[in-house]
């Protein structure tokens, strides 16, 4: 499986702003990630890529970025906007973040309210979306957040704000999100205190140069995890993959509905728990997935539809709106997809119900959103006929070589 899409952002972040030399092992190639390096690149960071996965970034200092000589194209990334935007927000200089077609839809006030608190100014286009101008030069003074959105990206970006903050910023999330940013801020020196659902820096420190080994993306795996379980027959080993208790929800939910999912060769990669998960095919049923469980597989839901699909009785998801602002609308994705192949699906505002049924034959769209057409692949291993999925280009954000992979293990994809 490639390396975690969260940890490899936050690792090019905090070694461009490390005082030193970090090596980045693991590191996934893909687009989004390649593109928050190539913008550390515009701020005069020297990063190198001895091979593949490798990346040697050669940290500037908290107070050593240079201003960029043009506009910072995050891409497909949210990650990387958000948490850029909370970062940049505390430079001497301006910058101007700017995305593709989907990122120019996704909603940004949910970080350029709270930076605002801070005393940063950072303008969004209208309707809230990209681009986002950020007028550096500001002096920001630390805040207490109490957010209404349950989200890592958000709770990051005010924690890289409050580097450059004057005294204390701390953030409570109400449900517990990834604590990546904090585990690794921690790695490299920075005193932060937290817990799930907290996290509290006090600004003005420095960040101290850390070699970080980048695990395997649950995010990525979780679609090899359906696709076994749905498939007869199936038996494959997903070696070392991050299992850390933010983003493990789909585990539980799957082994809820029956799955056959074991853990083997459990390990610690810098401080993250990481397994092996072999993964046999098992009857599954329909269970109500628990709302608290919602931030822990907020990436999953387009495999936990497919998966869905193939269990005994219907699949309820609530309390999981914030999938309508993903990539793509994710419940309108797949429900439409979904009901091309012949499923029906009951769509609510805030989630769905997923009734099982055969798969058939269709052709579905993948809205450019890589987790979209991935979930679709994994639907056709099990569909009467074929399933011709457009628009795929995007699952290199995320997870390049996926179909080769995918073949690999036995999948039928062209
Ligand atoms: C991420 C947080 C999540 C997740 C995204 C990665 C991160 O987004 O969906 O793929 O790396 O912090 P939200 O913070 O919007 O929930």
């Amino acid at each position: 499986m490639p390396g975690d899409k969260s940890i490899s952002h936050r690792a090019v972040m905090l070694a461009a702003l490390a005082d030193g030399m970090s090596r980045i092992d693991g590191f996934l190639e893909g687009e989004d990630t390649r593109a928050t390096a190539k913008i550390f690149g515009q701020m005069d960071v020297r990063i190198e890529t001895p091979s593949p996965s490798t990346r040697i970034v050669h940290g500037v200092g908290v107070d050593g970025l240079k201003a960029p000589d043009g506009a910072l194209d995050c891409g497909n990334s949210g990650t990387g906007m958000r948490l850029l935007a909370g970062l940049l927000a505390g430079q001497a200089f301006d910058s101007i973040l700017t995305g593709d077609a989907s990122l120019g839809k996704r909603p940004m006030r949910r970080v350029t309210e709270p930076l605002a608190r801070m005393g940063a100014r950072v303008e969004t286009g209208s309707g809230g979306t990209p681009p986002l101008r950020i007028h550096g030069g500001q002096t920001l003074a630390g805040c207490a957040h109490v957010l209404e959105v349950a989200s890592a990206q958000v709770k990051s970006a005010l924690l890289l704000a409050g580097l450059y903050a004057r005294g204390e910023t701390s953030v409570v999330e109400p449900r517990p999100t990834r604590d990546y940013t904090e585990r690794m801020l921690s790695a490299f020196g920075v005193e932060v205190a937290f817990s799930p659902g907290f996290a509290r820096l006090r600004g003005g420190q420095r960040l101290r140069a850390k070699d970080i080994h980048v695990p395997a993306d649950f995010s990525s795996a979780a679609f090899f995890l359906v696709a076994a379980s749905i498939v007869p027959g199936s038996d494959l080993t997903l070696r070392q993959v991050g299992l850390n208790p933010r983003r493990t929800g789909l585990l539980h939910v799957l082994r809820h509905m029956g799955a056959d999912i074991v853990e083997e060769n459990a390990s610690d990669c810098d401080g993250e728990p990481v397994a092996d998960l072999r993964v046999r095919y098992a009857p599954l049923h329909g269970i109500e997935v628990p709302v608290a469980l919602v931030p822990d597989m907020i990436d999953e839901f387009p495999a936990l539809f497919v998966a869905a699909t193939c269990a005994d009785g219907p699949t309820v998801v609530q309390g999981a709106s914030e999938l309508r602002v993903k990539e793509s609308d994710r419940i309108a994705a797949m429900a439409e997809g979904l009901r091309t192949l012949g499923v029906r699906v009951d769509e609510a505002p805030d989630g769905a119900v997923i009734h099982p049924g055969p798969l058939g034959g269709g052709t579905v769209e993948s809205r450019d959103d890589h987790r979209i057409a991935m979930a679709f692949a994994v639907a056709a291993q099990r569909a009467s006929g074929e399933v011709h999925i457009r628009d795929v280009a995007n699952v290199a954000t995320s997870f390049p070589g996926f179909d080769a992979l995918a073949r690999s293990a036995g999948c039928f994809l062209e």
